[in-house]
């Protein structure tokens, strides 16, 4: 929906002028895939479809959000004060908004600012497709109350309090899809490390683009407890490789934590992991055993409310990935320097790879289309996001892109998926998000910047 349409229905709906505008895109990950939680850098982009919310602050004590789509995302209000009490279960659609403001205002936790606000959101970043839809809602409306009621916190706070505060939904996911939505740079990939957040635009080579294809497999990491799992079992690795090289298992959260007290490379992590873990699935006993510890002890240390349960834990192929994979990123970052696209795409392909075979994140939709594109002609393809569903993204000369697209089209786009191609399309690296002042008509983000 356009702008002016969307302050339309703003002031038809709530009786009065928004004073702000947020927009926060999705993102596209070109390479580091589950690896920014356990403490990696990754390098996505921003898309052009992104999240708008409209806010202003009204005469009630409510928090209200509307959705353009009101038949599809239905309403919701409750006392704005009570916005940080909230207890987030399920994964209703304002729920996210819900995270970016209890995110906001749990920063600034002496606020005294009783007042209501009103937001209206729309949207178009196809939900559930892998593009972190998600995260662009959560970043959006942190923005919006953070311009409605001045806080002025920066976008490089505010990519933080949303990684942390989108856990609420139930999901333990990184940092990435905050900070490349908040902080991305036009025409550029995002290297992006965390703790402390810092951000290195990376420039990509020219003559290539990259292809979006929705595999119309539904992904939402909030739902089921694969992604979760996945957390655990790094987060379980990285422990008991500690254990076995002799360090304090309960001080390591992250295998990145662990090669750095460790001062080892990828490559020698890797070894360790080959030489110290067995590639069938370790038993809850098992590792009990080889942690010396008590049930009790582990579900504190080790797992969350949404793993506690699990009894199988496949530790050697989720440390492969993970070291391999931050070693393709540092790689493919270096070879964009010498423009080498044919080594490009082959990182990109070994990525997907191992999001396959050794993370098993993947799904046939998303192997059909990698191994489409590449027969096509395509220098690469890897799925991108969490997976299990969601988009996969192709990299192509743009010479090959009709051709690449044209037979993803003729096999992948056929039967059940037939008319369902505009789930394909060509990506620019967009820049991040804006907040402008309706009122004053300018960008508060460019003055901040
Ligand atoms: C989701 C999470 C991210 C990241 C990816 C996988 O999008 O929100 O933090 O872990 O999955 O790379």
């Amino acid at each position: 929906m356009e702008v002016e349409s969307i302050i339309k229905l703003y002031t038809e709906q709530f009786g009065s002028t928004p004073e702000y505008l947020s927009r926060a895109p999705g993102r596209v990950n070109i390479i580091g895939e589950h690896i920014d939680y356990c403490g990696y850098g990754v390098l996505p982009i921003a898309i052009q479809n992104s999240i708008t919310i409209v806010a202003g602050r009204n005469k009630t004590s409510e928090l209200n959000i509307h959705n353009t789509e009101f038949h599809r995302y239905p309403a919701f209000s409750c006392k704005f004060s009570a916005a940080s009490d909230i207890s987030i279960d399920g994964v209703s659609w304002h729920n996210y908004l819900l995270c970016g403001i209890k995110g906001v205002l749990e920063h600034l936790p002496h606020t005294t600012e009783v007042t209501g606000v009103s937001m209206l959101v729309s949207g178009t970043i196809p939900p559930g497709a892998g593009l972190s839809s998600s995260s662009a809602l959560v970043c959006c409306a942190a923005l919006a109350v953070n311009a409605t009621l001045k806080y002025g916190l920066s976008m490089q706070d505010l990519a933080s309090t949303c990684a942390k505060s989108e856990h609420y939904i139930g999901t333990e996911g990184g940092g990435m899809d905050q900070a490349i939505s908040l902080l991305a740079t036009e025409n550029k990939a995002m290297y992006i490390q965390f703790d402390p957040l810092r951000l290195e635009p990376v420039e990509l080579p020219i003559g290539i683009s990259f292809i979006v294809v929705n595999s119309c497999v539904e992904s939402n990491k909030a739902v089921g407890n694969q992604f979760n799992t996945r957390v655990a079992e790094c987060r379980v690795a990285a422990q008991l490789l500690a254990k076995l090289e002799g360090l304090e298992w309960r001080e390591i959260r992250t295998l990145g934590q662990l090669q750095e007290i460790l001062k080892l490379s990828l490559t020698e992590m890797i070894s360790i992991v080959e030489a110290r873990l067995h590639k069938e699935p370790f038993s809850r006993e098992e590792i009990l055993a080889i942690l010396k510890t008590s049930e009790k002890d582990f579900i504190q240390m080790s797992l969350s409310a949404k793993t506690k349960d699990n009894i199988s834990f496949s530790l050697y192929q989720r440390a492969k990935h993970v070291y391999s994979e931050a070693s393709r990123v540092c790689r493919f970052k270096e070879v964009c320097k010498s423009s080498d696209v044919i080594l490009l795409g082959a990182l990109m392909t070994n990525s997907h790879n191992s999001c396959r075979y050794d993370y098993e994140c993947s799904c046939k939709e998303l192997d059909d289309i990698c191994e489409i594109s590449i027969k096509a002609g395509a220098l690469g393809a890897r799925l991108t996001g969490a997976g299990w569903g969601g988009c996969a993204v192709v990299m192509v000369k743009h010479e090959h892109a009709g051709e690449v697209m044209k037979q993803i089209r003729d096999q992948f786009f056929v039967g059940e998926r037939t008319g369902k191609e505009e789930g394909m399309f060509v990506t620019v690296s967009s820049s991040g998000a804006i907040v402008l002042d309706l009122m004053n008509s300018h960008n508060l983000t460019s003055e901040e910047n």
